[in-house]
């Protein structure tokens, strides 16, 4: 693997010593791709930049410094933020040294150099492991030394960070665990993110404890690509991180993504029936369905193990949804092994999946493997399972009609010509509902409020509610 040492671990710059007035008031353009990873690395980036007096702005014309942060996972992505980056030369011919760009996360790890080369008007790349030393980055463009590609790991003897949030919304990421030591064979994360490490179990529950007091933090994601693994080196383990967690007064919420299905232990399971904060929704990504596709993506799980989980989950938490990721068309995939996948489907009852069609990335074992299968077959497959999980869906959310549900209220939006909230449940689905109670209108912002909404008609992608209590911005 590429590796720079650079010096360039932790930010070096000496806040102490700094004086905001060297810094005028600048604005950042922000474009984030990929996993809930990255938008949680772009939200620690702004709040570094804070510190050199940048503000986020929407609008690319009015920006001092654009950032790009990457995701090399599938070629969709890839080429998205390929286009934008191209086309940002007439805004630097425009702008001159007024512009900085920048291009961070996933794709500036393993291709940051070659970016540097290709691409006059791009100032500097770097790897998602050196992304808390932006503000050193910008610093030194700045002073006039640019055109430098940072894709060096962060060796330190353990994983220590403080959750930085800026958005001001009761809901947070909590990065327990960095990097994933899975290596399935089409995935090129662990190219991009390094080895497992994980942050110390007691370190997190003060972070949590730090935002649900003084930040007004209510629902709490931990992330991490492989959240089953956390603590492995430090004889810790996610189940007692969950059990530790759900202890704090003032959390209601605790959710995490992303599972892997050889590390969930029985013992987690029993924590989705014990602890009382832990979401009724679990995102387990299955793949494929197929025994013999699963060992060629080395996954390490069988289908009816697989599906023996979701019995047990199932068992352990009668009212758990679980969704879950598909590929399509995996390297040499059977008309039979993905027949297997349609049968998985029936069989596990998603609540929602993601489903691609498999992405060739270079330096994977899958990508060295001969291949047969044409795009049109993997797209047909794509369709089909789309479809087939549709019509599972909506007998699913079909009996959702009737129930009452407890929501956070995340916004509103514009259907049909008229106004509607909408709120997420506590097993992660979405409702949309009137802003009005009994027969009454509500002329109040809902936003960030608790309230209670009885799901009235569904779709496969879709719930409609009434409103039926509201109990302000807390719920003790
Ligand atoms: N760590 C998580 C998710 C990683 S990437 C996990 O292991 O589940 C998110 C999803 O992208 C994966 O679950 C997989 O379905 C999909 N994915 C990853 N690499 C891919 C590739 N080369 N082609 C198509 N889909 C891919
Ligand atoms: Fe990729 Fe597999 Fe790691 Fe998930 S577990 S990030 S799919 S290598
Ligand atoms: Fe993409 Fe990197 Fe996340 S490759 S999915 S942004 S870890």
């Amino acid at each position: 693997m590429d590796t720079t040492p650079t010096g360039l671990g932790k930010s070096e710059l000496d806040y102490s010593t700094i004086s905001l007035e060297n810094f005028p008031e600048r604005k950042v353009w922000l474009k984030t791709f990929g996993c809930q990873m990255n938008y949680h690395d772009s939200d620690r980036m702004v709040a570094h930049l804070k510190r050199l007096n940048f503000s986020q702005t929407s609008d690319l014309e009015e920006a001092d410094l654009v950032l790009f942060n990457t995701c090399a996972v599938r070629d969709l992505a890839n080429n998205k933020f390929y286009s934008q980056l191209g086309e940002l030369k007439h805004l630097k011919k425009k702008k001159g040294s007024d512009l900085i760009i920048g291009v961070g996360g996933c794709v500036a790890q393993t291709e940051g150099k070659d970016l540097i080369k290709k691409y006059k008007h791009l100032n500097f790349a770097f790897g998602p492991d050196t992304m808390d030393s932006i503000n050193d980055m910008v610093y030194r463009t700045y002073a006039g030394d640019d055109k430098f590609a940072i894709n060096s790991w962060d060796r330190s003897s353990d994983f220590s960070i403080e959750t930085k949030i800026n958005h001001g919304t009761p809901q947070a990421f909590v990065n327990i665990i960095k990097g994933c030591d899975k290596y399935c064979t089409y995935c090129i994360v662990p190219y991009t993110r390094g080895r497992e490490r994980s942050r110390k179990k007691d370190e997190i529950v003060q972070d949590v404890k730090r935002l649900v007091e003084y930040q007004g933090i209510q629902e709490v994601m931990l992330l991490g690509q492989n959240v089953n693994s956390f603590g492995k080196e430090n004889g810790e383990n996610l189940s007692e991180l969950i059990m530790d967690l759900d202890q704090i007064n003032g959390l209601e919420i605790l959710r995490y993504t992303t599972s892997h299905p050889y590390d969930v232990s029985d013992q987690l399971i029993e924590v989705h029936g014990s602890a009382k904060k832990l979401s009724k929704h679990l995102h387990l990504p299955v793949q494929s369905g197929s025994d013999t596709v699963l060992q060629r993506m080395n996954r390490e799980y069988t289908k009816e193990h697989y599906l023996g989980l979701l019995e047990k989950l199932r068992k352990s938490q009668p009212e758990i949804v679980i969704s879950s990721d598909i590929i399509c068309g995996f390297v040499n995939e059977t008309d039979e092994e993905h027949k297997e996948t349609i049968d998985l489907l029936d069989r596990a009852q998603f609540d929602f999946i993601y489903s691609y069609v498999y992405s060739e990335r270079s330096k994977t074992r899958a990508s060295k493997m001969d291949d047969f299968l044409t795009k049109e077959v993997r797209k047909a497959r794509l369709h089909e399972v789309q479809a087939h999980q549709l019509k599972i869906q909506e007998k699913i959310r079909k009996s959702m009609e009737g129930n009452t549900y407890r929501v956070l209220v995340e916004g509103s939006n514009e259907m049909k010509g008229e106004k509607k909230w909408k709120g997420r449940t506590n097993c992660n689905r979405i409702i949309h509902f009137k802003g009005e109670m009994k027969g009454h209108e509500i002329d109040r912002n809902l936003k960030w409020h608790w309230v209670d909404v009885k799901c009235i008609s569904t779709t496969a992608l879709s719930c409609q509610g009434e409103l039926q209590e509201i109990y302000g911005r807390r719920l003790q």
